[in-house]
């Protein structure tokens, strides 16, 4: 197939690319926006490229991105470009509106334009708001606690409703948090391994309960269900959720390091627990790196880095 990513220099893109390619032709578009260090964009793009996949630099919310779309024949698009972040979107709610939802719709309509057959959207286990135990794909009301969440919600609407009108076949991915090597900055795991490296004190913002999710079993979700022509809403979790503080604890010991205990940030939730039967049953999911697993991948990834 003929396979277009949008945010392919991302965290989640890159590593679908890489894996999408020994099957596939796969083209990433990124606009290498600086909402964390641009240099690990260009360092993943620069992988990609050694390994033979095309990488396009351009912003898909803006007008030629159609116009190159009508032009690619292609079969199925990721869209994985997004402005993330749950704090972040408290400050700017309207660039949330712009570019988690506006973009979206861009790329939809793209879609439509273009003929493309199959669209894929990254959306988020924020979707559910505030959870008391582990949450199934119809549990979703939109009762969310962020302008990040209602974007993805709102965007997720867009994506039905464009299914519903053209036809095209939608899947839509809740991705529970996301963690591995070259992974978002901005994310606890990330944080805490680099802090941990360089000897600094871990900052803990509350007690969050996670769900976290190895990379390879993201993408291999995502590959199951281009391969499966799975159509609909699929949580992408691990389904076993860890204590953040537990891990935060567990570096501060290993490295000793200061652990700095701070207030819970507006906007995150206190618990995210998937389900994921609905996506086993559809295509296979079947999550299996553990946290200690991941969490020593995420730790020797940083360590490359620092002595490279
Ligand atoms: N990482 C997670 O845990 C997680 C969890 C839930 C949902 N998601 C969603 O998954 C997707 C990928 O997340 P990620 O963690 O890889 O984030 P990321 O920030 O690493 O990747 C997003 C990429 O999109 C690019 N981009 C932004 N605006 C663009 C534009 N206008 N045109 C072209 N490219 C643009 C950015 O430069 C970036 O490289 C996002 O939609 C995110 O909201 C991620």
């Amino acid at each position: 197939m003929n396979i277009v990513i949008t945010g392919g220099a991302g965290f989640i893109g890159s590593a679908l690319a890489l894996r999408l390619k020994s099957s596939h032709d796969v083209t990433v578009v990124d606009a290498f926006t600086d909402y964390y260090d641009i240099s690990l964009k260009r360092k993943r793009a620069d992988l990609l490229l050694d390994h033979g996949i095309q990488v396009k630099e351009g912003d898909v919310h803006l007008p030629w991105f159609k116009e190159w779309c009508k032009n690619q024949k292609f079969d199925a698009l990721f869209h994985l470009a997004a402005l993330p972040g749950v704090p972040k979107s408290l400050e700017d709610p309207h660039r949330y509106i712009q570019e988690d939802i506006g973009m979206t719709v861009t790329v939809l309509e793209a879609v439509r334009e273009a003929g493309i057959p199959r669209f894929f959207f990254a959306s988020s286990s924020s979707v559910y708001g505030e959870q008391s135990g582990p949450v199934r794909e119809k549990d979703a009301t939109g009762d969310v606690v962020s302008p990040y969440a209602a974007a993805k919600y709102g965007a997720e609407s867009f994506c039905r409703s464009y299914q519903h009108l053209y036809g095209f076949d939608v899947t839509i991915f809740r991705f529970f948090t996301v963690y591995g090597p070259m992974g978002r900055p901005d994310m606890a795991l990330d944080r805490f391994a680099k802090q941990a490296l360089s000897g600094e004190p871990l900052s803990l913002f509350g007690d969050p309960v996670r769900d976290f999710t190895y990379i390879d079993d993201i993408t291999q979700g995502m590959e199951q269900a281009l391969e499966h022509g799975a159509v609909g809403t699929y949580n992408l979790g691990a389904g076993l959720p860890t204590r953040l503080s537990e891990i935060a604890e567990r570096l501060a010991a290993r490295y000793g390091l200061e652990l700095v205990r701070e207030e819970k940030r507006p906007g995150d939730v206190s618990l995210t627990w998937s389900d994921c039967s609905a996506a086993e049953a559809a295509f296979g999911y079947r999550p299996c790196v553990t946290i200690n697993q991941g969490l020593k991948q995420v730790l020797s990834w940083h360590e490359q880095q620092i002595f490279a």
